[in-house]
């Protein structure tokens, strides 16, 4: 069923509220006034004005800027040309969707066949509510890229095939610009890590381009808009090309040195010049580029950098550059089969960070503290006489001495010798005054940088500067609340969040870097709630797709070379294949991944029930890391078979497949059925043995029979009273403990253990100073001790769900309808959070006034929400002053009033 139909579904019952609330809404007009709206934040594949893009039918996605109460959309309409200012007047040369009426905001591209290389403009005429036209929208535009492989003209060039040489290689080319140029784009497809240059500049903004994919399945191209930096006559292409995941050379655990792809870095790049005459040429990769080592003497993404300054060679990417001395290239053979475009959002130094405090060791010793935890690189500046070689060791924290420590961790790092130390870059002096370096090709987890080097150098606190890197996606979820210590986790939860996102998400930013699974579904809606992340998620569940074997089984890290085929990888982890499509369907609305990953799922859920068609499965690694108590694999690892069949039967459904639907529904039940007769005693309401994870895991994911669902509840807030309201559990208890209590009546036992400060604890790490994640409750711990994990960052957005109560509505998704729904937990006296949802800003802010409580609520355009309001006995609710009673009470101890509201702001008080 596509998105289209899915609307026809809704829009009853979203007509129905509309009937109910019409009273708000005359109230509104004259309340609040009248704003005209207008179709807003138009996005293309979930990208503003993307560029480059290969999608034949992309998706086309905007909002309302509508204030007003009950603001709608009736209608619409697409128009789509090559011709920005014919598309501003209405016409159309290539779609028009025509006057359609639908309620819909994520639209297909149904017009003429796109065709590579060309811009297109587009925008959005909307009637509201009331058949109304509102203000049409300003023009917005894509522009595809390749399109089909056969399109590309360069070759593949690279200077060697020794996957052992060291020196990153320079390219180069210069060439006569014909004509006056119109525009420039370079699309440049890379095995390995790259940066352009035309002209001696650097050629945009992004950083580890292109993203790490399985190399020998999927390479990815980047499109560049070039016009600005070429000029007329002759110009200068430069390329530089690092390692990155292709040629791992630095050897750790993993066997990435070993990867099935590992090649010395290579490039296809073609420039195509439109000229003022409207004519084209495409300069290319090819035999007439030339070749050099480069003075970045070695480069590892897992490791680091060194750079020996002496041996720069001033202009190499400039056109006058004499390469006499240059070698030629050689053709290589193309990577993969498969060459597509980046449609994701890229990595960048998205965050400056200056040294906060310096400490000189001794004349060739400094130790600088950036004051947080994060991913990402730093810039040192120094002089010093020719020859002196300064060694960066950065790391997470220090000896009492005050030396950087690695302990933590360097464990699965294998070296040979020590020419490549971990975390360390090596930057060599070449004696011409105030010199700098940044690594090009690699980042790396640390506070703390300790510089050494074999002459005395004058440093400063300014000598050094961190840049926080990471996937550049743009931040929607805001948090702020009376209590300090919940708004440094939210905010430490985000640092570990973005520190482990680079275009996959990873573990950590410095032991691995590994995509591992279990991680990342354990943070998806933490990462979803925060961030516009659902491009990285698009492109690494592609990367799912590449690394899945025939009979449904996936690796435990994603992207591999080849480990964790064997181990780690039950369905605890790897269920990211159904989990992670499911969640971008429940926050964008958007089904395209869940169509996408439809056979993989099914492959992966087929293989378990071949391999254990008892509907139980011990096959994963529990709730790892646990605070103390181990709960029962098979319990664990049946659940996420479970949840995984179940959204493979909840997909099926949506897409039509009538038999799939009622085969994996049954098949989910049955499940259901053999975890419950195993571990459910219907006496006690107990799983197994009562542990936190034990009871937590059935609830959140729904095993639970409803008649049990409270006995199990209040047998789970008895366990963590009995732990003194501490946490016990590990990764998989920590996704479920917060949201089992407070979906089930017990909120502030929930808010008890989030807002702890004792061990253990999230704030246990934030009063000893923690500005991120750990991997391992205790801070002392002797094992799995990185200082930056995601992996119990679930928090994130539980103080989403659990107090600000807004969810998203399964049966309308991307927040399309909102379930509004939020605890005024003891101990907090105000909590306020803002949602940018598909729809626009969503607002779920309360604060206590004497004893009530004043609750505004922001519902945007376009979207509408169940909003259920605890309320005391002998309380009353009012809405902006006057008594609400559009109430479904439930019985007669209501201790909630639920409400239907359409979009606008809400003021309610709880008196
Ligand atoms: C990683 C974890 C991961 C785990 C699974 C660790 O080394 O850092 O976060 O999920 O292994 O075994």
């Amino acid at each position: 069923m596509s998105a289209l139909n899915l609307t026809a579904i809704f829009l009853k019952p979203a007509f129905q509220i509309a009937r109910i609330s019409i009273c708000i809404l005359l109230m509104a007009t004259t309340a609040y006034g009248q704003t005209a709206g207008k179709p807003v934040h138009l996005k293309c594949e979930h990208l503003v004005n993307p560029l480059g893009i290969d999608a034949n039918k992309p998706r086309l996605t905007w909002r309302l800027d509508d204030s007003r109460r009950g603001a709608a959309q009736s209608a619409y309409q697409l128009t789509v040309g090559t011709d920005s200012i014919a598309v501003s007047q209405g016409q159309a040369n290539e779609w028009t969707s025509g006057k359609l009426t639908s309620g819909q905001q994520l639209v297909r591209y149904a017009g003429k066949p796109l065709r590579p290389f060309t811009k297109y403009y587009w925008r959005v005429e909307a009637w509201d509510q009331d058949g109304v036209k509102l203000v049409t929208s300003s023009v917005a535009s894509f522009e595809t890229g390749m399109m089909d492989k056969k399109n590309w003209q360069g070759s593949w060039i690279s200077d060697s095939r020794d996957i052992n040489l060291k020196p990153a290689p320079y390219f180069r080319r210069s060439f006569q610009a014909a004509k006056k140029i119109k525009s420039a784009r370079a699309y440049i497809a890379v095995a390995g890590l790259y940066e352009l240059y035309i002209n001696g500049q650097k050629v945009g903004n992004h950083r580890l381009d292109p993203m790490y994919t399985r190399f020998d399945r999927r390479t990815l191209y980047v499109t560049h808009d070039v016009t600005s930096l070429l000029q007329s006559g002759k110009n200068a292409i430069g390329v530089l090309l690092g390692n990155g995941w292709y040629n791992h050379q630095s050897t750790a655990v993993w066997y990435f040195h070993e990867a099935p792809w590992r090649g010395r870095p290579t490039f296809c790049l073609d420039l195509r010049l439109t000229y003022d005459d409207g004519s084209v040429e495409t300069i290319t990769s090819g035999k007439d580029w030339k070749t050099a080592l480069s003075p970045l003497l070695f480069n590892s993404i897992y490791t680091a950098e060194h750079y020996d300054a002496r041996l720069e060679q001033p202009g190499w990417n400039t056109a006058n550059f004499d390469d006499r001395n240059w070698k030629d290239v050689i053709y290589r053979a193309t990577p993969s089969e498969t060459i597509v475009a980046q449609a994701l959002q890229p990595i960048r130094n998205v965050e400056r960070i200056p040294t906060k405090t310096f400490k000189k060791l001794n004349d060739t010793t400094y130790v600088f503290d950036l004051g947080r935890n994060i991913a990402g690189v730093s810039h040192i500046r120094a002089q010093g006489s020719a020859g002196t070689v300064l060694r960066l060791k950065h790391g997470e924290r220090l000896y009492p001495n005050g030396h950087v420590d690695q302990s933590n961790i360097d464990v699965h790092y294998r070296p040979v010798g020590t020419s490549d130390p971990f975390q360390t870059d090596l930057f060599t002096l070449s004696g011409k005054g105030d010199e700098s370096f940044m690594p090009f090709f690699n980042y790396k987890g640390f506070q703390y940088v300790e510089v050494t080097s074999n002459k005395a150098v004058e440093l400063t606190a300014a000598s050094l500067t961190g840049y926080f890197m990471h996937s550049d996606v743009p931040p929607i979820g805001q948090l702020k609340s009376s209590n300090p210590t919940i708004d440094k986790i939210w905010w430490a939860t985000n640092n570990a969040y973005l520190s482990n996102l680079f275009g996959y998400p990873t573990d950590c930013p410095q032991r691995e870097k590994n995509g591992w699974t279990g991680d990342a579904h354990i943070a998806i809606e933490t990462g979803l709630y925060n961030f516009d992340g659902i491009t990285v998620y698009e492109k690494w569940l592609a990367d799912h797709r590449d690394e899945q074997q025939p009979n449904g089984v996936l690796p435990a890290i994603i992207p591999t070379g080849g480990w964790g085929y064997e181990w780690a990888n039950g369905p605890d982890w790897t269920s990211t294949i159904a989990i992670i499509p499911w969640n971008a369907y429940l926050f964008y609305g958007d089904s395209t991944l869940l169509a996408d990953c439809y056979d993989n799922i099914k492959r992966y859920v087929d293989h378990i029930n071949e391999q254990s068609p008892s509907g139980l499965t011990e096959w994963g690694l529990g709730d790892w890391v646990p605070v103390k108590s181990k709960s029962p694999v098979e319990l664990t690892s049946s659940t996420y078979y479970y949840t995984d069949v179940s959204i493979l039967a909840k997909t099926a459904k949506l897409l039509g497949k009538e038999a799939d639907y009622a085969y994996y529904s049954a098949l989910a039940d049955k499940i259901k059925s053999a975890i419950n007769a195993k571990y459910l005693n219907r006496q006690t309401a107990q799983y197994g043995t009562g542990l936190q994870t034990e009871l937590s895991i059935p609830l959140y994911w729904g095993l639970v029979p409803e008649e049990l669902k409270s006995k199990v509840a209040a047998n789970l807030a008895r366990r963590v009273e009995a732990d003194n309201f501490h946490l016990d559990v590990g990764l998989l208890g920590t996704k479920a403990i917060l949201n089992a209590l407070s979906e089930n009546g017990y909120a502030d036992v929930a808010y008890k253990i989030a807002s702890q400060e004792t061990f253990p604890s999230w704030g246990w790490w934030i009063v000893n100073g923690a500005t991120t994640l750990y991997e391992n409750w205790p801070i002392d711990a002797k094992s799995d001790i990185s200082m930056n994990h995601i992996m119990f960052g679930e928090i994130g957005a539980w103080l989403f769900k659990g107090i600000g109560g807004i969810k998203p509505d399964p049966q309308r998704p991307g927040f399309k309808h909102i379930l509004l729904k939020p605890h005024y937990v003891t101990g907090l006296n105000h909590f306020d959070a803002t949602y940018e949802s598909p729809y626009g800003t969503i607002r779920s802010s309360w604060k206590r006034v004497g004893k009530g409580i004043a609750y505004t609520v922001v519902v945007p355009p376009n979207s509408t929400a169940t909003v259920d309001i605890p309320v005391a006995s002998g309380q009353r609710v009012f809405e902006s002053k006057k008594p609400f009673t559009q109430a479904s009470q439930r019985g007669q101890n209501a201790t909630s009033s639920t409400y239907t509201l359409q979009s606008g702001t809400y003021q309610f008080d709880i008196e």
